[in-house]
């Protein structure tokens, strides 16, 4: 709720990017990717958008599953569409009071 803090500055501006850390993913290892992040304001925080905006993942298959307070996972799930239009994305999962790794074995 702090308007000066860094969730909300970035969140306030929907072309704020911020920067990953860490080295670059070969995405040639990967045919079908599941990514996940907390909701934040209904939708994905804007790194998750520095992320699909990174990459080419065109033909990818990508599975959006989230954590909230209550909220669904469905905007979130049109916005990543809107930032990454190239990927094959498949129907996200709210996996709140869930077990992650039991539900990605469904998959
Ligand atoms: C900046 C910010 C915005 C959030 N917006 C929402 C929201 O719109 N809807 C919701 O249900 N939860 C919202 N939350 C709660 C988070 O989704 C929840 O804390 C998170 O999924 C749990 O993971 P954590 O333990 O890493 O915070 C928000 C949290 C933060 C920090």
């Amino acid at each position: 709720m702090n308007r000066k803090s860094r969730s909300s500055v970035e969140m306030n501006d929907p072309n704020s990017r911020p920067a990953i850390g860490g080295p670059a993913v070969d995405l040639a290892e990967y045919d079908t990717i599941l990514l996940g992040f907390p909701i934040w304001w209904y939708v994905e925080p804007r790194i998750v958008d520095t992320f699909l905006e990174s990459y080419d993942f065109t033909g990818k298959t990508m599975i959006p599953f989230a954590t909230s307070g209550g909220s669904g996972i469905e905007k979130a799930e049109h916005s990543l569409q809107t930032h990454c239009p190239k990927a094959v994305w498949k129907k996200g999962k709210l996996l709140n009071h869930t077990d992650a790794a039991k539900w990605a074995k469904t998959l």
